[in-house]
């Protein structure tokens, strides 16, 4: 069952996991970044993958991109919206920029992506959308109120619109990961790392592609009857 992907922050991480992943399965795929063209570039020699460039904050050119992406691979079949950032610091340092920044860019963007894509969906009778939330939006993290707020409200907008579309063939999922070997984590400060590492019981990060494999499951056949469901990947650190 070959259908037409696209992964937002495709290029990098997880997201580029789950791309390798979903075209390995036998999708086309299509993944966006934001600005980084270096990564980007070395993505698409390694994978074959086309790459497309713009803000998922940005709504008008999300509308603009998923067109692109369409008229270039054909009808979105299965979103997963996985682009994210973090902005840490105290709240009562944090600035607006920050907040603003990680509210667009990580829940903002789930309507900026999806708005363009469900009706489409809806007339074709199959979707699958996948919402790369976190384990910080179920349990909270000091030093991030704004992407524990984000990632939480990721979790809302998948039960809601699981609701609203479970009868037209297409499902709303999150995945929560825990801390995953990616360049976010490598930019934590090496002692905080070390103290979340042994805060989690399997002993070590997760691997981008532990995150990727539960994608493919949902994007499969096999994941027809899973929808507004929240599926962690943690180690064990949290359990919800
Ligand atoms: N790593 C973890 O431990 C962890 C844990 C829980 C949840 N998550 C979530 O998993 C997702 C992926 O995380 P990651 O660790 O793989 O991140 P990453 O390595 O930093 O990669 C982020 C990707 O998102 C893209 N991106 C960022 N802002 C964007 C924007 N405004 N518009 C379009 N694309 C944008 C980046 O593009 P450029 O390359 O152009 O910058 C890059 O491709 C995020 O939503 C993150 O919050 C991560």
């Amino acid at each position: 069952m070959t259908k037409v992907a696209l992964v937002t922050g495709g290029t990098r991480g997880i997201g580029a996991a789950i791309c390798k992943a979903l075209q390995a399965a036998g999708h086309k795929v299509a993944a966006s970044y934001a600005g980084n063209d270096e990564a980007a570039a070395r993505f698409k020699a390694e994978t074959g993958i086309p790459v497309y460039k713009w803000d998922v904050g940005d709504y008008d050119a999300c509308a603009a991109g998923i067109a692109t992406v369409e008229a270039e691979n054909g009808p979105i079949d299965i979103l997963v919206n996985n682009a994210g950032i973090t902005r840490d610091g105290f709240f009562h340092k944090m600035t607006k920029e920050h907040w603003s920044e990680v509210i667009r860019t990580n829940l903002d963007s789930l309507f900026n992506m999806t708005r363009p894509v469900i009706e489409g969906m809806r007339a074709r009778g199959f979707g699958r959308i996948v919402v790369i939330s976190s384990i910080n939006g179920q349990k909270g993290q000091m030093g991030q109120v704004n992407y524990s707020a984000a990632k939480a409200g990721d979790i809302g907008f998948v039960k809601a619109l699981a609701q609203e579309n479970a009868n037209k063939g297409i499902t709303v999922n999150a995945i929560t990961p825990g801390y995953i070997g990616t360049d976010m984590v490598a930019a934590m400060p090496e002692a905080a790392l070390q103290r979340v590492v042994a805060g989690i019981p399997v002993g070590r990060l997760g691997k981008p592609e532990e995150i990727a494999q539960m994608v493919v499951w949902l994007a499969s056949e096999h994941g027809a009857f899973a929808t507004g469901a929240t599926f962690s990947i943690n180690g064990g650190q949290y359990m919800a």
